[in-house]
Parts: structure tokens; C-alpha cells; sequence
């Protein structure tokens, strides 16, 4: 049993829209094509001069203001990213620095889209095994700063975001019910970003660090995971799904979304996303989602909220909440 829960949750997004509107005079697409197969509108992209540690800091900077939260005695700091502004010294470096948290252990994570939900699981459990009592979760990204503009297969889908979370030690109301992860490295040709040169399926893969995916086979990936994982996940904790008020998925496409729900029978009124004004933004939209449904009023002291996430990899990672 978990000894721990969320105590505090912020969010940030840069200024900077990039409308459907905007992407028709950069690469051959339109309005008309990408919402009715994505459901994305908008998505916010950060300066040049602007990288994934400043979007994080802003947004542990939130989540600070909103929660009177101290970071002082912060003990372990994950960051969530695909997009780290460097290999090292990590992100989460950058935000012990910034904060001057006086004694934290800090340490990125790569595990793409799901990236945010394993590092609420890793939390927890160093939380619940007694190895740390107050970790700092983020999961940030400037995506903008991977995707080809020129290919309007992806350009459309990416956004730039970061959200940040505490989870505590709370023995007499943990928050964590109960968790999941998964992976299949075989999916993992479909979707990747280029980094230094590697080898894959035989094949020498190099590039300029940008994302490559085979949207077609990534949208099957998707919806059969999360159509075997979330009821799996529901059943080993024993929560039947009108049990759930918010299944908080990772918001790649809403129409992923949509068949995931019309597969498992869950009703897409009790879902949040992320996607429609932010686009994809990877290890962010489950934060800003959860952030926007707390903001919103949607999101109430006791719900109990499922979050599932996804990615390249494939990686996977679940896990239910009372908020
Ligand atoms: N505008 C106009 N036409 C386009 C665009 C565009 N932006 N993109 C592709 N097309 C064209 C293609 O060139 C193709 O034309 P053709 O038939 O003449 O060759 C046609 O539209 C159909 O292309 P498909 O790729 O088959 O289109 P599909 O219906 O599969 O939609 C999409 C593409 C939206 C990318 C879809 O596959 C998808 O949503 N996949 C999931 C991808 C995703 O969400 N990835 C996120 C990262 S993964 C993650 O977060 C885990």
C-alpha cells in the first residue's frame, strides 16, 4: 500500500500561438484536415531563446504560487523529457539550481509521452519505501524545437508545455491506489527521435534530432495499449470504471481518445485532455490537463482519477488517484 499522494500541481505554457490557420501557410494542409483527424486547434511554442528547463521552472514556479508549496525540503527531483536542453547536466538539475533546493538527488527521465505518469509511480514508490518523503515531478518539453516544419505529417501535432507536481509522504490518506507499466520495444521503430547516430532493427539511423513517426501504425499502437492496459489496470485494482470521475489519458489526438473510450465503454465526457489548444506536448498534457480540470472546478478533493500514458518506445504507465 502506497504511503503517499499529490499535494500540489502547476502548469505552464509559452505565449506564443501556432494556429491551424498559421500551419496552412507554412506546409500543404488546412483547418478542415487536421480537426476532424486530430482535434487539435492551437498549440504554444517557445522562443528560440527559450528551452525545456525555463518552461519547467515557470511551471514548478505555478505550482509554488498556487500552493504556498515550500521547495526547501524537496529530496528528489524527476524530470520528464524527450527534449532536455542538454544530455547534462539534466533538467532537473537546472531546477535544484534555480530553486537552490538545498539537498535534492535529481535525475531526468526518458520514457517519451508516458514519461509524467512514471515519474508520479517512481515517486510514489520512493515515497511509500521510505527512501524520500517530498519528490518533485515534472514533465516538460519544447517539441517545437524537434519537429520539421516542413513535413506536415507532424508538424501538425506538436506543441511546447510543462506541468510539475509534489508528491508527499501521507500515511493516514495516500493518494496512489494502485499502478501499472509496460513497454514493446518492437513498436519503437514507428516513432523516434533522432539524436546521435544508433541502430535500429538492423538499420543505422542517424539524423538532425528530429521526430520521425509512421502516424498510421502510432495511432493502432495507441488504441490497442490503452484498450488492453486501462481496463487491466482498473481490474487489478479492483475499481470498476463508473467508479473513475476523470480518466486523465495522454492527449497525442483526441480521436485516440475517442476510440479508446468507444472500446472500453467509457463515457468521453469524463475524460480531460490537453490536445485541442495545445497539441501534443508529450510528458505535458497529463499535468496540464490535471491542472486545468483542478483550475476548472472539474476536479474535486476525493475523485478518483485514472492517468494513462503513452509513447514512443512504446512505453506505457498508469495509475489511479484519489485527489
Ligand atoms: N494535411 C493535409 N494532408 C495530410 C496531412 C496534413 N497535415 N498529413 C498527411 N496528409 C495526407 C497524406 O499525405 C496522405 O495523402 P495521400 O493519401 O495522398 O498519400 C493522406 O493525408 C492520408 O495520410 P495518413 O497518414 O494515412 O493520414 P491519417 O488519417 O493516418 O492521419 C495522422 C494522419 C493525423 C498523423 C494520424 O495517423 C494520427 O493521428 N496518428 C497518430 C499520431 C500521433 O498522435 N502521434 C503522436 C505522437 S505519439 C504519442 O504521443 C504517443
Amino acid at each position: 500500500t502506497s504511503r503517499a499522494r499529490i499535494t500540489a500541481i502547476g502548469s505552464y505554457v509559452p505565449e506564443r500561438t501556432l494556429t491551424n490557420d498559421d500551419l496552412e501557410k507554412m506546409v500543404d494542409t488546412s483547418d478542415e484536415w487536421i480537426v476532424p483527424r486530430t482535434g487539435i486547434r492551437e498549440r504554444r511554442i517557445a522562443g528560440s531563446d527559450v528551452f525545456t528547463s525555463d518552461l519547467c521552472i515557470e511551471a514548478v514556479r505555478n505550482m509554488i504560487s498556487e500552493y504556498q508549496a515550500s521547495t526547501d525540503d524537496i529530496d528528489m527531483i524527476l524530470v520528464a523529457t524527450s527534449t532536455s536542453d542538454f544530455p547534462f547536466p539534466s533538467v532537473a538539475c537546472q531546477i535544484q539550481e534555480q530553486f537552490g533546493i538545498p539537498s535534492a538527488g535529481t535525475l531526468d527521465l526518458s520514457a517519451a509521452c508516458a514519461g509524467f505518469v512514471y515519474g508520479l509511480n517512481m515517486a510514489d514508490a520512493l515515497v511509500t519505501s521510505g527512501l524520500h518523503r517530498k519528490v518533485l515531478v515534472v514533465g516538460g518539453e519544447t517539441l517545437s524545437k524537434v519537429t520539421d516544419y516542413t513535413d506536415r505529417t507532424t508538424c501538425i501535432l506538436f506543441g511546447d508545455a510543462a506541468g510539475a507536481a509534489l508528491v508527499e509522504r501521507d500515511e493516514n490518506n495516500p493518494g496512489f491506489i494502485h499502478s501499472c507499466s509496460g513497454s514493446d520495444g518492437r513498436a519503437g521503430i514507428h516513432l523516434y527521435r533522432t539524436g546521435l547516430s544508433g541502430r535500429m532493427k538492423g538499420k543505422v539511423l542517424s539524423g538532425d534530432g528530429n521526430i520521425v513517426q509512421n502516424g498510421r501504425e502510432v495511432f493502432k499502437i495507441a488504441v490497442s495499449t490503452l484498450t488492453r492496459e486501462v481496463p487491466r489496470l482498473l481490474e487489478n485494482a479492483g475499481i470498476s470504471p463508473d467508479e473513475v470521475d476523470w480518466f486523465i489519458p495522454h492527449s497525442a489526438n483526441i480521436r485516440i481518445i475517442q476510440a479508446v473510450c468507444e472500446r472500453i465503454g467509457f463515457p468521453m465526457e469524463k475524460t480531460l485532455f490537453s490536445a485541442e489548444y495545445y497539441g501534443n506536448t508529450s510528458s505535458a498534457t497529463i499535468p496540464l490537463a490535471l491542472h486545468q480540470g483542478v483550475l476548472e472546478g472539474k476536479i474535486k478533493k476525493g475523485d478518483t482519477l485514472l492517468l494513462y500514458g503513452f509513447g514512443g518506445g512504446f512505453t506505457h504507465a498508469g495509475t489511479l488517484v484519489r485527489w
